[in-house]
This record gives structure tokens, sequence and C-alpha cells, in this order.
């Protein structure tokens, strides 16, 4: 027989990997994916990118390919620093460098929830922000959202019964909703923060895609909210995923924090990656790209938002994203959507099903689909084939479902 590891209680019997299935569509020709938050390749900003590492390589190679702090370089520090001071005032040793934000959601996990400290989060939130608190033994506790994100008498009522290390949230086209918070609730929250003495981990990776206005400011530059909140931005969403690049910003003690958890977790963001990003950001306007990112994401949001209402039943529920990259639908009428899965995916297209997306108690009948990574006559098609698994679908599940 073979030998079996002693695992981690968390990995006591069958292995969820909810992250890894949002991958399916990498391995399975011709299907339409809606399941992963993944940008459209076709738009990176690719023969600069190259170029950048070429310089890098040819010019700075001994540095590039050598050990470095664990802060992060300092070049790509500074840039990082300016453009988080559009907002929040911050100097370069108030950023700590991270492999996109999901290191900076582990780091944060990791300096500041003990075993079995409760974190809130939004229900539903981020579906590998769940993975990371888990993995620290953390007790995630989800607080009520409408459509302008969290509620805040819910959130007090939260902080007073469960006493948590900090609150998680996602406030700008927010994953897996694609809400956004408005100005008078960001207020309304930080209010709340502050008069509870509560941390603010605000995970900002969709600020800069907003399609129909500018994004309200992040809630780390209400007054008082900088020195208690660590503010989370990654290059994955304007820039490219693969060069794996975000940052924090913080201050205080945390901030060191931050730095030895890193060191010990990964040493250093790799060296190449963060000094061509950097001669890439000094070099290039990263503004500009995103200027005309944004204008093809926000044909494929129309897309979307506009074919999603000929194809749900009636009764479902869908958000119309005001920037980022997901709509979230709620079938409701006793829908599983992993089931739901299985059928679309024979039909040829898949989505992310909801239940992944909550702290406790998923709503089943939900899911996201992301509709930045096809044009959209592919979205149409996807959501032609779509139509189909819920008719299929509506056959095995026939309460209240039209
Ligand atoms: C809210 C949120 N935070 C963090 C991440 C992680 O992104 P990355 O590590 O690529 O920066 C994502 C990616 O989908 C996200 O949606």
């Amino acid at each position: 027989m073979a030998f079996d590891f002693p695992l981690r209680d968390l990995y006591a019997g069958e292995i969820a990997d909810p992250v890894g299935d949002l991958f399916l569509a990498l391995n399975t020709p011709g299907l339409v994916s809606f399941a992963g938050g993944m940008p459209d390749a076709a738009l990176f900003d690719a023969e600069p990118l190259r170029a950048a590492f070429d310089h890098v390589l040819a010019h700075d190679g001994r540095r590039a390919l050598q050990y470095g702090t664990s802060e992060g370089d300092p070049g790509l520090r500074a840039v990082a620093a300016a453009r988080v001071s559009r907002h929040v005032p911050t100097t370069v040793d108030q950023i700590q460098i991270t492999s996109g934000s999901q290191e900076a959601i582990y780091l944060t996990a990791l300096v500041l929830l003990n075993p079995g400290d409760v974190i809130l989060v939004e229900e539903p939130t981020y579906l590998a922000a769940v993975q990371a608190f888990a993995l620290v033994g953390a007790r995630m506790v989800g607080v009520p959202t409408d459509d302008g994100g969290v509620l805040p008498d819910a959130l007090a009522a939260a902080i007073a019964e469960h006493r948590p290390r900090a609150v998680y949230l996602v406030p700008s086209y927010q994953n897996p909703t694609g809400r956004t918070m408005p100005p008078e609730r960001r207020r309304a929250v930080a209010e709340v923060l502050l008069r509870t003495g509560v941390a603010l981990v605000e995970d900002d990776p969709y600020g800069e895609l907003g399609f129909d206005g500018p994004t309200p400011a992040p809630i780390a530059a209400l007054d008082g909210m900088a020195e208690r909140t660590l503010l989370l931005n990654s290059l994955s969403k304007v820039m490219a995923p693969g060069v794996r690049l975000g940052w924090v910003r913080g201050q205080g003690r945390v901030l060191k924090a931050l730095t030895v958890a890193k060191g010990a977790v990964t040493m250093q963001s790799p060296a190449l990656n963060q000094l061509a990003v950097a001669h890439y950001l000094t070099h290039h306007d990263l503004d500009a790209h995103i200027d005309a990112v944004r204008v093809r994401y926000r044909e494929r949001r129309d897309a979307m938002a506009a074919g999603l209402r000929d194809v749900l039943p009636s009764g479902a529920e869908v958000t119309r994203p005001e920037g980022g990259m997901f709509c979230w639908v709620r079938l409701g009428g006793g829908i599983d959507t992993r089931a739901l899965l299985a059928t679309a995916v024979r039909h040829g297209v898949a989505f992310a099903p909801g239940w992944s997306f909550f702290a406790n108690d998923p709503d089943l009948s939900t899911m996201r689909l992301s509709f930045v990574t096809n044009p959209p006559e592919t979205i149409a098609e996807g959501l032609r084939r779509l139509a189909a698994a819920l008719a299929e679908q509506a056959v095995a599940y026939p309460v209240g479902v039209a």
C-alpha cells in the first residue's frame, strides 16, 4: 500500500480545490470559460514587457539574477509608492513588495491571525482569500452585504459579537459580485472601524478597472484609516498575472512583521520580474494601457450583462458591475450550480459555482461569470451554451425555475 503522509486536519477527507477548478478550461479544448478571473492575454502589453526584460538582463543582469531584500527592489517600491500616493500619501518604506496580492493576503493572515482568531469577510468574498485564511487556522465570519457592499450596522454587530482581529474587504468591483461600495458607505464602514478599533485589510486589485466613471478612493484614504489599513494592490489585472507582482501599503510595526514573514515564505519576489516591471513602469505609460484595456472590457461587460438577461430564468438576480471582471448571478429556485456546472461543461461552457465564495452557509444557487477573458462574440456563444445547460437542468430541478 502506498505511504499516506500524515496531513494536517485541514486536508482530512477529500481535498477540495476551488482555485484549481477555475483552470478547467486550460485543459479542455473548445470550452468557453467564464470561470477564472483571467485577463485577456491578447491585450497584454507584451512587446514593451519583453523589451523591459531584455533591457534588465542586458544592463543589470547580475542584480536581476541575484537574491534581493525581502522588502522588494527599491526601484519598484518607489514606483509603487508613487502610484499609491495618488490616493494615500505613501513613502517608499511603507511598501512591501509581494508575489501578487494572493501572497499579500497570505502574509497578512500570517502576521495578524493566530489559529482560531476571527477575521470578518464579506458574504460572499474572494475564494482564494477564504483558502488563505483557512490555511492559518483562522475562523472566518461572513458579514451580510447589499448592492453597496458590506452593511455597516451588520459589521458593527459582528464586531461586537466576534471580536475579530481584522476585517477583509474588497470595496471596488468586488470579486465575486462585481459590486462597488459607494463613497458614503465607505465613510460609514470607516466610522465603524475607527469607533471599534478594528484593523482593515483592503484588497484592491480592480480599482483601476472602472468603466462608468471614477472609482471611489480606497477606504485607506479616509481620515484616520491609513494607519489601521493594509492596502493591497496587484499588477495582475492591469498588467499581467504572470509577473506575479503586487504590494502592500502599510505603516508601523506590521510592515516589519510582513517583511519577516515574506522572508520566511519566499525570501523575495523574483528580482528579474521586479527590475523588469520597474523598468516598464518608469518608461511606459501603464495608465494609457489600462485605458485601452478598459474600453475593451466595458464592451464585454455590456455584452455579458445584456446577454445574461435573455438567458437567465425569471426570478434570477444578476449584478451589473461598473468595473472589474465579474457578473454574479443568483439563480434561486433550488438549483445547485455545482450540478449545473457539470451540465454546462457538457454543453461547452464553464463558470465558477458560487459555493466557494462563502465563509459560512453558501448560497448554492449562485455563480460567478468573468466577462473579460473572451471577446463579445465568444461571450454570446458561451451564453447560448449556458442557456442550453439551464434548459436541461430545469428538467432536473423543476421547482420555481421557469
Ligand atoms: C480580490 C482579489 N484579491 C487578490 C487576488 C489575487 O491576485 P494576484 O495574486 O494575481 O494579484 C485576486 C485574483 O483574482 C482577487 O480577485
